[in-house]
Parts: C-alpha cells; sequence; structure tokens
C-alpha cells in the first residue's frame, strides 16, 4: 500500500514530514519532491532498503544512487575528508541543484555505491526533501523517482504511474522547479568533470571551476561511459520522437503531413504557427527555457499518452540551461534527428 500525501513545498506539514520520516527510519521508501525532480528514497545506511528502491525502478545494481544530505556535517557521514577549498565552494553551491562525485569513506554499503570507491553527494534545495533527511536523521540515496528508461518524474502524478502500489509513501509537493535533474560533476580526477549537464548551467559553474572539462557530455560511442548511468538507454518513450532541424521545419511538416497523427511538441511561439487541425503540445515560450525545462519531462510523457502515432519536437539553443534541455531531448530521441519533411513522413507507418 502507498500512502500519499500532499504537502506545502515551502512550508510541509511536521505530520507528514514525520510520517514519511518514519518509513526510512523503518527501512521503507519514499518518494519525495527535490527542485530538480521527484526522487526514491530509503536510507543510505539501509541495504535491504536500498535494494527495494532498485527493484521498484528495475535498476541494474551497478548504477550507483546520489546520497542526499541536509547539512555539510553529513559529508563527512558518506565521503572522505574534502579539502577547505572545496568545502567553502560547496557552502555556496549546496543547497542546490548539483552532485560532486566524490570519493568515499568505505561506509556506505555496495548497494548504494554500486561497488565503487566513490560517492555521488548533493544537497537538495527544496524544504520537503531538507525537513525529511533531517527528521530521518540520515543521509538518504535517492535516484530520480521513474521506472528506468522513463523521463524522471516532476509531478507526483508521475511517481504514481510508475509506482503506485510499490512505494511506501509519495510525498506530493506539486511540480518540482527545475524539472531536469542535477548537474554532475566529478571531482575524483585531477580535473573536475562534468558528467551530466543539469538545472545548474555549465556556464555559472565555471566561475567556481575553472577547469571544468566538458568534453564527456559529447557521448562517443567506443568510449566507456564516464557514469555508470551513462551507458542505460534514458527518458525514451515507446513511440518514435523526433528532434526537427527547426521549428521552421516543424511549421512546413505540419503543413505538407495534415491529418497525420503527429504529435508537436514546440514553444508557445511556433505553437501560434501550426495549421489549425495540427496536434500540439505547447511547452513554453522560447524566451524563457526554464519553463521549457520545467515541462520537458511531463511532455516526454504524453507522447505515449496521445493517439499520435509520432511526436516531432522542436530544439532550443544549447546555452545556459538549454544545454541541459538538449542532452534529454537528444536521448529520449534516440539521437534521431528530422532535416526534411521527407525525414518525418518516412516514420510514419
Ligand atoms: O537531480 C537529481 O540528481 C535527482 C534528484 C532525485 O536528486 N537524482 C537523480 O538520480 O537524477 P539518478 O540516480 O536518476 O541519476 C544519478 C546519476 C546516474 O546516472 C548515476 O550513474 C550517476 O548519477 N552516479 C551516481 N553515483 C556515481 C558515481 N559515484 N560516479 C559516477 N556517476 C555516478
Ligand atoms: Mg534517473
Amino acid at each position: 500500500m502507498t500512502r500519499i500525501l500532499r504537502v506545502n513545498p515551502l512550508n510541509p506539514s511536521v505530520d507528514a514530514i514525520h510520517e514519511a520520516a518514519r518509513a526510512i527510519i523503518d527501512g521503507g521508501t519514499v518518494a519525495f519532491p527535490t527542485e530538480t525532480v521527484y526522487g526514491l528514497g530509503a536510507s543510505a545506511f539501509n541495504p535491504a532498503a536500498v535494494r527495494k528502491v532498485f527493484e521498484i525502478k528495475g535498476r541494474p545494481s551497478d548504477n550507483p544512487a546520489i546520497v542526499h544530505i541536509a547539512s555539510i556535517e553529513q559529508l563527512n557521514d558518506v565521503a572522505a575528508p574534502v579539502s577547505d577549498e572545496l568545502l567553502s565552494k560547496f557552502k555556496i553551491l549546496w543547497p542546490g541543484p548539483i552532485t560532486f562525485v566524490l570519493k568515499g569513506n568505505g561506509k556506505l554499503p555496495k548497494e548504494v555505491t554500486g561497488g565503487l570507491d566513490t560517492v555521488s553527494v548533493r544537497m537538495p534545495a527544496h524544504t520537503v526533501a531538507l525537513r525529511l533527511i533531517e527528521a530521518a536523521g540520515v543521509p538518504i540515496a535517492a535516484p530520480s523517482a521513474n521506472i528506468s528508461g522513463r523521463p524522471s518524474s516532476t509531478l507526483a502524478s508521475h511517481v504514481i504511474a510508475d509506482m503506485d502500489g510499490k512505494v511506501d509513501f509519495i510525498l506530493d509537493g506539486g511540480n518540482t522547479i527545475f524539472g531536469l535533474e542535477s548537474t554532475i560533476i566529478d571531482l575524483t580526477k585531477e580535473r573536475p568533470r562534468l558528467l551530466r549537464p543539469g538545472a545548474y548551467t555549465v556556464e555559472e559553474l565555471s566561475k567556481y571551476f575553472e577547469e571544468l572539462d566538458t568534453s564527456d557530455i559529447i557521448i562517443s560511442a567506443n568510449e566507456a561511459p564516464p557514469s555508470p548511468g551513462l551507458k542505460y538507454k534514458h527518458y525514451a518513450p515507446e513511440k518514435r520522437l523526433v528532434v526537427a532541424r527547426d521549428a521552421e521545419l516543424m511549421v512546413e511538416a505540419a503543413d505538407a503531413l495534415r491529418g497525420k497523427k503527429i504529435l508537436f511538441i514546440c514553444s508557445d511561439e511556433t505553437a501560434k504557427l501550426l495549421p489549425s487541425g495540427s496536434m500540439r503540445l505547447a511547452i513554453g515560450s522560447r524566451s524563457d527555457l526554464y519553463r521549457i525545462a520545467q515541462n520537458l519531462f511531463d511532455s516526454l510523457r504524453k507522447i505515449d499518452r496521445s493517439d499520435a502515432e509520432i511526436a516531432v519536437i522542436e530544439p532550443f539553443p544549447e546555452r545556459g540551461i538549454g544545454l541541459a534541455v538538449m542532452n534529454r531531448m537528444r536521448k529520449a530521441a534516440n539521437m534521431l534527428t528530422a532535416d526534411s519533411v521527407e525525414s518525418i513522413a518516412k516514420l510514419l507507418g
């Protein structure tokens, strides 16, 4: 049985937090909102509880989970000591949508770390998440609260669709703020390395990590993935999704392929230019990429629920939060892009 509790994201009731924290302490699983996406959490020091999280997600055990902490002091419980210089950076960047891969201290179970000697740690900037970790009194291991391979959950309804009946608690704090997972930086190598572009933009981060190596995010097929999670299929809807060359092509295709079952996922601006009768999902203004980011995963989930045969999505500039938006979008589309009306038509059965 899953208990679903609605909470005010800015001021969650003490009772709700304590009930959910009790479940964590007792070895249960709790889905909770963070500023990025919903997490599916268990006590980081309870191997059996963490195994449950992986089972519920259908996630391979070699793909480690992020450990969520609520204070800098808790860092010592999960990671090897870091330099004062790094610590001062963490104090500036946390709480926030950024995860650091650090050397472990050997105390976390292999269920959390996937057997690696490193650990990824994040202090989320969301009142519900912070209160839950505080009340539980332990760091919480939490991957994103979605079935492996599906888009991360940005609404409690996504969590319910994926895991109702399997998790003990769902704290429903409404829509998440960024709607994309945290940025991940590996600090265990000589040079800080970007493993996943995310909610915290690379432009802002380079102020704190001048030497930031971003070369990994152009994923080369032949290389071993830098992060265990990168080798698995991600975010993909069951129906075919293709990234259009640009908005103009979408309008052209919608015109030429009238009556075909195509869902156009696009900016508000493009939605206005599509011929009437075409199936469309407007996900925000082009001038507000944060809104687009917030709506992206929900729009991907809507593809399979629509009666469209395929979906075509609009690309956005790969700057700021747009870098993470395009990273998730291209993965969801399995790197499939369309540069002509014909290439879109070919995808139709
Ligand atoms: O925003 C987020 O980061 C959300 C919220 C819930 O905090 N969590 C999240 O977790 O996205 P997850 O498990 O879906 O993605 C974490 C990624 C995985 O790709 C995993 O392989 C990678 O982080 N990762 C975890 N520990 C790692 C480590 N020690 N070294 C390298 N990559 C690691
Ligand atoms: Mg995930």
